[in-house]
């Protein structure tokens, strides 16, 4: 295999130090263009250009976030690179200063199924607003990024849905592996890094040998993609277990979509450093709030007396200020402010979660937080 790169650019504002290991869980330190990020960390997805129901001083003030995410393809159809360029660049259009890591668009193609064509060149789709079509590539995609301004890129590749055939995931992960390295030859930005992405399903063979062809390449860090699509719970934490030894300790490894509170504990605890979900935003609109002893969904009947916070172990302002039974009536009476509160706690929970699991790990007792973690989830919610 050959793994030389031609194109010379790098990510020279880019750094990553490992501070503390407890078991296989690690505590780092992220440096980026727009500041740095503790790990391990969780990133509240953006996708297009807004956390939905946040503003980016709660997220910054309140929910205490480091880094978000933003989606290449819904930001790219709409507003478009032109009105983007106009305000400067991502960050400046949506007001937020801190570190922006942007998915390539690959993973969002692939889900529009009847849609789209793959071929070597890249990706050839009709898009979910116009219909118009378009061809998204790995130079295309870098381009993109790049003018959104992005502190860390995703490479472009392909994400087989659970269970695809030996066959399939082979071809699959040849063509990944040639468009991540036309993702690196296409870049031209010194403070933009570039992730690239292994895939491999759930098995472990096909994990290491897309890892030993992605491994040496000058990616600043690595992440786990094609997981959370369909698979066993357990299926996943095992890949992650056997996946993460496979991957370059000096950089960041980044499980993409995952997960509930539950999976970034075991995750973390099988040496995970970065997370990004759109669990705690989209189930906080439902009225599902994830707390300290579990789920509560604050929408059902049993809370409309009930005038204990949602989390009585949450700093979060929803927490300070409201009981369970006032978010269930304004998420009843469909008022806005029920999917603001909800969404609020749900990300200062995650936030606090990874927080408390560096803390444990820094002081060398993971192992003891895990545990209890489990145990009060068990004690239910409500
Ligand atoms: N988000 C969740 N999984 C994936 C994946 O496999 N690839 C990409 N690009 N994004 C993802
Ligand atoms: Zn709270």
């Amino acid at each position: 295999m050959m793994t030389t790169i031609q194109n010379d650019v790098r990510c020279d504002t880019f750094a990553f130090k490992e501070v503390a290991r407890d078991g296989a869980a690690r505590a780092g330190e992220l440096t980026l263009t727009h500041g740095t990020v503790q790990t391990p960390i969780f990133m509240p997805v953006g996708t297009v250009g807004t956390v939905k129901a946040m503003r980016p001083d709660e997220l910054v003030d309140e929910v205490k976030a480091q880094i978000i995410l933003g989606n290449t393809y819904h930001l790219y159809l709409r507003p478009g690179l032109e009105v983007i360029k106009l305000h400067g660049g991502l960050h400046k259009m949506m007001g937020w200063n801190l570190p922006i890591l942007t998915d390539s668009g690959g993973y969002q193609v692939f889900s529009l199924k009847e849609l789209r064509k793959i071929r070597e060149e890249g990706v050839e789709f009709q898009d979910h607003i116009s219909g118009a079509r378009h061809l998204f590539t790995p130079e295309k995609v870098i381009e993109i990024q790049e003018t959104l301004g992005s502190d860390i890129m995703m490479a472009f590749d392909e994400c087989p849905p659970a269970g695809a055939e030996e066959r399939y995931m082979q071809e699959s992960m040849a063509r990944t592996t040639r468009w991540e390295k036309r993702c690196l030859e296409a870049r031209t930005r010194r403070d933009c890094a570039l992730f690239g992405i292994g895939q491999g399903g759930t098995s472990e063979r096909l994990r290491r040998q897309h890892l030993e062809e992605l491994g040496d390449l000058p990616f600043e860090g690595m992440a786990i993609g094609g997981l959370s699509v369909g698979e066993e719970t357990q299926a996943m934490y095992d890949t992650v277990e056997f996946t993460t030894p496979m991957m370059p300790d000096h950089k960041p490894k980044y499980l993409m979509g995952v997960g509930k509170p539950q999976d970034l504990v075991e995750c973390i605890a099988r040496g995970v450093d970065m997370f990004d979900c759109v669990i705690p935003t989209r189930n906080a609109r439902n009225g599902h709030c994830f707390t300290s002893r579990g789920d509560v969904v604050v929408r059902n009947a049993v809370h409309r007396d009930d005038l204990r916070p949602l989390d009585p172990d949450c700093d979060c302002y929803t927490c300070q200020n409201f009981s369970r039974s006032y978010l269930r009536h304004l998420l009843k009476s469909r008022e806005m402010l029920g999917p603001q509160l909800c969404t609020l706690h749900n990300l200062r929970y995650f936030l606090r979660l990874v927080g408390q699991a560096r803390e444990a790990i820094l002081e060398g007792r993971f192992e003891a937080f895990r545990k209890r973690f489990h145990q009060l989830q068990a004690e239910g919610g409500s």
